[in-house]
């Protein structure tokens, strides 16, 4: 029997520390709710991962969110979204929101109509996001790019590495070749890098991000099934990680600016 409650924590996960950048803004905007976080480091990088592992690891997560009486869940992983949402919604009565690219508001604002997306390897070869691009391209031009071993150096905490940058200058190029004037970070780890990308692409390239979108419709949801926390409290943040990682406990503590700790699963 399910006995989730306006105070029982939402479940906010992907591969690694990348869906960080959406639990962030979830605390910015909806400070009173509870969140627990799970980055499963063991499988990490998704965008490798096979669709049948990913749909795995996404139920595993999701039934261990259940097991903690969750009211909602996000999936703050593009990855996981594209591939495995829709067998998942299927599944759970609870409102369970997802990322995707954001495609549609980067051809809106793209004034020449050249836009790039930057996707990990199984968000690109994925038949949902193929149709999300055609569906949202309209008269535009959309170049997509995947990136694979970026999402590694993030999680191995070298995104402010020389390697990174070169990494990021080989991708980007056949972008700026392109002559893009929007790019879309297609993957939540991306935003950890978006100040090298920002050197690379310089001023005329827009970069276009998904965390606040994704907090407006987990807020939307929340009011829609009453069940926003609307106490006074500060809420409570539990960090789980399917593998101990020393590299994650530095990230987010530097990120949150305080000391934080992932437990292992
Ligand atoms: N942060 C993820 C995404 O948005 C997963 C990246 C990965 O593990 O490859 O796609």
């Amino acid at each position: 029997m399910q006995t989730q409650s306006n105070n029982s924590p939402i479940g906010i996960f992907d591969s690694g520390v990348g869906g960080l950048s959406i639990a962030k803004c979830i605390t910015e905007q909806l400070p009173s709710e509870n969140l627990l976080y799970v980055a499963d480091a063991k499988f990490a990088p998704y965008g490798d991962q096979s669709l049948e592992t990913i749909i795995s690891r996404v139920n595993n997560i999701a039934h261990w969110f259940i097991t903690r009486q969750c009211k909602a869940i996000v999936v703050a992983c593009n990855t996981a979204t594209v591939n495995a949402i829709d067998q998942l919604r299927a599944q759970l009565t609870i409102p369970i929101i997802g990322v995707e690219p954001a495609i549609k508001p980067a051809v809106q604002y793209s004034t020449i109509n050249k836009v790039g997306v930057l996707v990990t390897s199984a968000t690109a070869n994925n038949p949902r996001f193929l149709s999300l691009v055609n569906a949202h391209k309209n008269n535009a031009e959309i170049f997509v790019q995947p990136c694979p071993g970026l999402v590694n150096m993030i999680e191995t905490g070298q995104q402010n590495s020389q390697e990174c940058f070169q990494l990021l200058t080989q991708l980007l190029s056949p972008l700026l070749a392109k002559g893009i004037d929007h790019l879309v970070l297609g993957c939540t780890h991306y935003p950890f890098v978006s100040d090298q990308i920002k050197k690379i692409v310089g001023e005329n390239v827009t970069l276009v991000e998904t965390a606040q979108p994704v907090t407006d419709e987990l807020m939307r949801q929340l009011k829609a099934h009453k069940i926003l926390n609307t106490s006074n409290s500060q809420g409570q943040y539990l960090f789980y990680s399917s593998q101990p990682c020393r590299q994650h406990d530095q990230f987010i503590s530097a990120f949150w600016r305080t000391q934080l700790h992932f437990n292992t699963l």
